[in-house]
C-alpha cells in the first residue's frame, strides 16, 4: 500500500525546475501540466479502465480491431483537444496529421510547437503489451513572424528542442522528461489511487555501454552489408568485450528505450529496401527520434544515425524518416563506426 501523499509529484518537479530557471514564464509549465492531464486520460483508456464503464453499462466489450482504431484516434484527438485552448502553443504536429495542426482561432496563441507521436507501439495494443506517448516542444524560431503557421519555424533540427520526454502505459504508467542543459532527466510513476504522477527515477544516467541489442531481425534479408556486420558483431562470442549481447525486442519504441535507458543497451531501427517508400527506415525524426535522442543526451547516452547526431539533422520535411541507433554511447558510436564504414 503506498504511503499516501509520499513523493515529488511531477507538477512540483517542474515548478522547482521553473524557479531555477530565470527566463521561465511558467507558460511551459502550463503546457506539460496540461499535457500530463492528456496522458493520464489516454493512459485510463489504454489501461481498460474504461472497460468497467463498458462491462458495467452494456456487458459488451469492443472488437480489437475497432479497440486500436480508436486508441490510436482517441489519443490523438485527446492531446490536440486539451492542449489546442491552453494558450501557449503556436501549433502542433502529430505523427497520424499529414500536415501542421493550427490553434482554433478563438483561442490564444503562444510561442511554443508541440510535436508528438500519440500512440507509440500500435500494433501491440491489442496483444496488451507497453505502448506509449513521445513528445518534443520547440519554440517558435521568431516570435515576430506573421500571424500564418510557417513550416520552417517548425523544421528546426532537434538539438532546438526544450523539452522533451515520453509516457509508457504499460504495467504501470510512467512520464520521462527532460529540459535539458543539464538538467537531467526524470521519471515519475502514475499512482492511480492518487491521480498523481509521483517522482520514481530520479536522474536517469544510461550505462556508457550495455549488455542488450534491440532489433527487429526479420528485416535482415533487407539490410546492406554493414547492417549485417554491425548486427553479427553484437552476436559473436568475446569474452572482453562482453559479447554475445542479449537480444529484447518489444516492438514499442517507447518500451525498448526505456528498458535500455534504465539498464544500458542499443536500439536499432536501420534503414533497409523492404519498402521502397521509406527507404531511410520506418521511424519519424520529428515526433520519435528527435524527442528521444534529446533525452538519451542528456542521460548521458547517444542517438544517430548511422552517420552522425541525430539532434543535428536539419530536418526537410515534416514526416521524414530517419535510420535510428540510439542508446548506450559506446554501443552507439561503435554502430556509427559499422555504418559510416569507419570500421568492420
Ligand atoms: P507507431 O505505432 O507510432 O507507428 O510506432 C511503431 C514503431 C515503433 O514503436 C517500433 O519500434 C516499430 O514501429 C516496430 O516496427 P517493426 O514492427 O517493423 O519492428
Ligand atoms: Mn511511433
Ligand atoms: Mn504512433
Amino acid at each position: 500500500m503506498e504511503k499516501q501523499g509520499a513523493g515529488i509529484t511531477v507538477t512540483q518537479h517542474i515548478l522547482k525546475q521553473q524557479r531555477e530557471n530565470p527566463e521561465a514564464t511558467g507558460a511551459f509549465t502550463t503546457l506539460l501540466n496540461e499535457l500530463i492531464v492528456a496522458a493520464k486520460v489516454i493512459s485510463r483508456e489504454v489501461n481498460k479502465a474504461g472497460l468497467v464503464d463498458i462491462l458495467g453499462a452494456t456487458g459488451k466489450i469492443n472488437v480489437q480491431e475497432e479497440q486500436v482504431q480508436k486508441l490510436d484516434v482517441f489519443a490523438n484527438q485527446i492531446i490536440i483537444e486539451r492542449m489546442q485552448h491552453i494558450g501557449q502553443l503556436w501549433c502542433m504536429v502529430s505523427e497520424e496529421d499529414p500536415d501542421l495542426i493550427g490553434i482554433p482561432s478563438q483561442y490564444p496563441k503562444g510561442d511554443y510547437i508541440l510535436l508528438f507521436d500519440p500512440l507509440d507501439g500500435s500494433s501491440n495494443i491489442d496483444v496488451n503489451v507497453s505502448i506509449g506517448t513521445i513528445f518534443g516542444i520547440f519554440k517558435k524560431k521568431d516570435s515576430d513572424s506573421s500571424s500564418d503557421l510557417l513550416l520552417g519555424d517548425v523544421l528546426q533540427p532537434g538539438i532546438s528542442q526544450v523539452a522533451a520526454g515520453y509516457f509508457i502505459y504499460g504495467s504501470s504508467t510512467i512520464m520521462v522528461y527532460t529540459t535539458g542543459n543539464n538538467t537531467g532527466v526524470h521519471g515519475f510513476t502514475l499512482f492511480p489511487s492518487l491521480g498523481e504522477f509521483l517522482l520514481s527515477h530520479e536522474n536517469i544516467r544510461i550505462p556508457e555501454q550495455g549488455k542488450i541489442y534491440s532489433i527487429n531481425e526479420g528485416n535482415c534479408p533487407y539490410w546492406d552489408e554493414r547492417t549485417l556486420a554491425l548486427v553479427d558483431y553484437f552476436k559473436t562470442r568475446n569474452k572482453e568485450t562482453g559479447r554475445p549481447y542479449t537480444s529484447r525486442y518489444v516492438g514499442s519504441l517507447v518500451a525498448d528505450f526505456h528498458r535500455n535507458l534504465l539498464k544500458g543497451g542499443i536500439f536499432m531501427y536501420p534503414a533497409d529496401n523492404k519498402d521502397p517508400k521509406k527507404p531511410t527506415g520506418k521511424l519519424r525524426l520529428m515526433v520519435e527520434a528527435n524527442p528521444l535522442a534529446m533525452v538519451v543526451k542528456e542521460a548521458g547516452g547517444y542517438a544517430s544515425d548511422g552517420h552522425g547526431p541525430i539532434l543535428e539533422i536539419a530536418p526537410l520535411e515534416l514526416h521524414q524518416r530517419v535510420p535510428l541507433y540510439i542508446g548506450s554511447k559506446k554501443d552507439v558510436e561503435l554502430a556509427e563506426a559499422f555504418i559510416s564504414g569507419k570500421r568492420s
